[in-house]
């Protein structure tokens, strides 16, 4: 199983997959948790550029998608052997959908950010951690080129919009307790997966 959860900077993210992947651990499942941008060369140029954008800038936002694109790509054997299986679950912190909703620019297409992505796999459910780019930019630590209330906003809708076209994606109102949005991430993927 490839399990995903998605949402803006802010959402929660980094702390639901690490307490669902030692759930799952607990539970006797052979689990995963991995994170994109991911630890490979081309996802520490990344973080680079995220964190620092004058010390690379060559890399534009076109550049920029590729990149991510392609990072993801390091990720696929591992993730394609655990699809469509129930006996090793891959929880991730992002996929190609933060892409989509993400490098949403005028410079680039969504049909091309989806057209690099083609090979990216396919999560078999995306949680997708829900709340306003306020709430979410006061949860923000760092500095990074994403993190301002703006882009938040248009993100967001980005992820609601997704709603309408893809299958396999559940909502979670992130700006309930820790527990809470655990025991309803939990409840979720039993229903779904039937775990
Ligand atoms: P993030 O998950 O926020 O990492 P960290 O917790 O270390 O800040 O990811 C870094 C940023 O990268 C975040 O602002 C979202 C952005 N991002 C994209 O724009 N596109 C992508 O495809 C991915 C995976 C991340």
């Amino acid at each position: 199983m490839y399990i995903v959860l998605e949402g803006i900077d802010g959402a929660g993210k980094s702390t639901q997959t690490q307490l669902l992947e030692q759930y799952l651990t607990k539970k006797g499942y052979n689990t995963k948790k991995i994170v994109e941008p991911t630890t490979s060369s081309i996802g520490k140029l990344i973080r680079q550029q995220l964190t620092n954008p004058e010390s690379t800038n060559d890399i534009n936002q076109q550049i920029l998608t590729l990149l991510f694109a392609a990072d993801r790509l390091t990720l696929k054997k591992e993730i394609n052997e655990a699809k469509n299986t129930k006996e090793k679950i891959i929880i991730s912190d992002r996929s190609f959908y933060s892409s989509i909703c993400y490098q949403n620019n005028p410079t680039i297409t969504p049909e091309w950010v989806r057209l690099v992505n083609q090979h990216a796999p396919r999560p078999d459910l995306t949680i997708l951690l829900d709340l306003t780019e306020k709430e979410a930019i006061k949860r923000c630590d760092k500095e990074e080129v994403f993190e301002n209330t703006d882009f938040l906003e248009k993100t967001r809708k980005n992820y609601l919009n997704l709603l309408k076209t893809e299958e396999h994606i559940e909502v979670i109102d992130a700006t309930q307790t820790l527990q809470e949005i655990q025991e309803k991430i939990i409840k979720t993927i039993n229903e779904k997966l039937g775990l």
